[in-house]
């Protein structure tokens, strides 16, 4: 069973993990992410191995520092800029991998490009003293909700894992945004915890929506699911079903509701986002077979949230093993 160890105690029992090639859960500000040494195929494939995730899809590279994200990928001017914006922070940037930056090749899937991240907090610090990037998809089992606490983390992969580093609730509480720039040209392959208005103000250009074909299988559906069925935007609450509401007003037969959780009585999308996954979980924990959500706008960060949402809610069966 995984340990639970605070931030300030955990750099050193990491540490030793990680050079051992062993994986640990640590927190960034998005999700709690299941980290490897990404130099090591052995650690890689227990990050795999660890979530149950039924095929290889590529992780995310997470780095501490400009000069090492250099290391390992190509940065045209575009990507450069943004990555001088929002790192450290929730943006992930695919870019053309350099072929002798050490990386495993499990790590990427055998593709030519990576996705890096540059994370803030514990995170940086660990991947600063080890020396080398760490992989780390978001720390569920493949399919389920991410985790933005170490409670959560423990509670879902525990039995699987040895350790897992606390630092409170993840302040984003969605994954990052991954962006990849092609032909001059952002195209936006998942959204996150950076909105497209954020991007546009850097750049001075939106982001495409949608990829090419399946390029993030973050993208296909049936993923971030609960045990109960989701109903989303509904415009009434049937008896029985438990409500994840949004913002002051409350739709009609929300009394009938067998619990009720408001991801932000304000209206808040930051404090939506913040509080979804956990939310989707102790929902999920009462036992109701149907979980209802209000309408969430779908501006800001409320399209990452509807995007989480839409996939939560899919059919079952066609999981991507996240
Ligand atoms: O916030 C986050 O991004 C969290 C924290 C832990 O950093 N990580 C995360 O990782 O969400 P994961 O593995 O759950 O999602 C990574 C996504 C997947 O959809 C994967 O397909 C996509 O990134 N991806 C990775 N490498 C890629 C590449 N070279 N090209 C396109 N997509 C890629
Ligand atoms: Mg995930």
């Amino acid at each position: 069973m995984a340990e639970i160890l605070p931030a300030d105690k955990a750099l050193e029992p990491a540490l030793a993990l990680l050079r051992a090639g062993e994986v640990v859960a640590i927190p960034t500000e998005t999700v709690y992410g299941l980290a490897g040494d990404a130099t090591n195929g052995d650690a890689v494939a227990r990050i795999y191995e660890a979530k149950g995730r039924p095929r290889f899809n590529p992780l995310i590279a997470h780095v501490s520092d400009m000069e090492m994200a250099g290391r390992i990928g190509r940065f045209d001017p575009l990507s450069q800029k943004l990555a001088e914006t929002f790192w450290p922070g929730p943006l992930t940037l695919v870019v053309p991998l350099k072929p002798d930056a050490g990386i495993h090749p499990l790590v990427t899937a055998g593709l030519d490009t990576i996705a890096l991240r540059m994370p803030r907090g514990f995170g940086a610090k660990l991947i600063a003293a080890l020396g080398a990037p760490l992989a780390a998809p978001s720390a569920n089992t493949s399919g389920r909700i991410s985790s933005t606490s170490a409670e959560a983390v423990a509670g879902d992969l525990g039995p699987r894992i040895r350790l897992v580093v606390d630092d409170g609730a993840t302040s984003v509480g969605l994954e990052s945004t991954i962006l990849k720039v092609e032909d001059g040209k952002v195209r936006l392959l998942r959204p996150g915890g950076i909105t497209a208005a954020e991007i546009e103000a850097a750049i001075g250009m939106k982001p495409e929506r949608g990829a090419k074909g399946i390029e993030a299988p973050g993208m296909m559906l049936s993923h971030y699911a609960p045990a109960a069925g989701m109903r989303l935007a509904v415009e009434e609450v049937c008896a029985g079903e438990a409500l994840l509401a949004f913002g002051p007003q409350r739709v009609k037969g929300a009394d009938r509701a067998a619990a009720t959780l408001n991801l932000s009585p304000s209206g808040n999308l930051r404090e939506a986002a913040t509080n979804l996954f956990s939310f989707m979980r102790e929902l999920d924990r009462g036992g109701t077979a149907t979980i209802a959500v209000e309408p969430i706008p779908v501006e800001g960060l409320g399209e990452a949230i509807n995007d989480r949402l839409a996939r939560a809610a899919a059919p079952r069966g066609t999981e991507s093993g996240e």
